[in-house]
């Protein structure tokens, strides 16, 4: 049984302000996605990527993929299918475009370029282990507030805490995220139909079904290029490494 990487890469980046879709925004000269599925293609054990696009940008990202071949250890097939509104239709849609002989899934956000292949190994060998999800996470530097929703009237005013969970017990998420494939194909088949603002990630979908998520440590390195300033950390990782 094979193990696949499914890669969001569908989403536009308003966080990072005006330009090309994210995915698609050079990182030390070569697109961000691309560094995504080298990371994922880096694993031994993974030897298919599918990569989500923007909805109608799959020409382009098929395109963008063929002039920047895998090579070497990192060989892998890659597929490019077009992707939808909410990054949990994305995944769904890559999910639908996977071959039924693969048994474990990543999904990798294409945001985070960098995550190194050990923590994508760990992944791996978690699910193999048994485990139905597995999280890469660390705990948090910052405490964490609760807030009130906001009310219509409350519009303008300052926002009001509600409470502070015990930092200790927190953990900051990333991916990939790892999955038994039939456990995240049903999580998706039952919440598909609420998808609204869709889920912010796959293990929570699993959670949802009442299955186990594990964890696995995550990696500074594997951060979500979310806003401007995580650009300007990026190309200094990209940097140290080629150092
Ligand atoms: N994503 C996706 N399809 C969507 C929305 C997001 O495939 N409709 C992907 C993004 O391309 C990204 C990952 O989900 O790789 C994580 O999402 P996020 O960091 O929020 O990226 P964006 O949605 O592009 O950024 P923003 O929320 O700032 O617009
Ligand atoms: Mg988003």
């Amino acid at each position: 049984a094979r193990t696949a990487a499914v890669i969001p890469a569908a989403g536009r980046g308003v966080r990072l302000g005006p330009g090309a879709p994210k995915a698609l925004r050079a990182l030390g000269g070569t697109p961000m996605l691309v560094h995504a599925v080298r990371a994922m293609a880096a694993s031994r054990a993974v030897s298919l990527v599918v990569v989500v696009a923007p909805p109608d940008g799959a020409p382009e990202v098929r395109a963008l993929l063929d002039d920047h071949p895998l090579t070497g250890h990192d060989r892998a097939e890659v597929l490019v299918v077009p992707g939808g509104e909410t990054r949990q239709e994305s995944v769904r849609l890559g999910l639908a475009a996977l071959p039924a002989d693969v048994a474990t899934v990543l999904v990798h956000d294409a945001a985070r370029p960098l995550v190194p292949v050990d923590t994508v190994d760990a992944v791996i060998a978690a699910v193999r282990e048994g485990a139905p999800a597995v999280v890469p996470a660390l705990p948090l530097a910052d405490t964490v507030k609760q807030v009130g929703p906001r009310t219509g009237a409350a519009e303008g005013e300052p926002e009001l805490v509600t409470g502070t969970p015990e930092r200790a017990l927190l953990r900051a998420v990333q991916t990939p995220q790892g999955f038994d494939r039939r456990t995240l194909d049903a999580a998706h088949e039952k919440f598909a139909a609420q998808e609204g603002e869709g889920a912010t990630d796959d293990a929570g979908m699993v959670e949802r079904l009442g299955a186990p998520v594990v964890l696995v440590p995550g990696h500074e390195e594997a951060f979500k290029v979310t806003r401007p300033l995580d650009l300007v950390l990026a190309e200094a990782v990209l940097a140290r490494r080629r150092a």
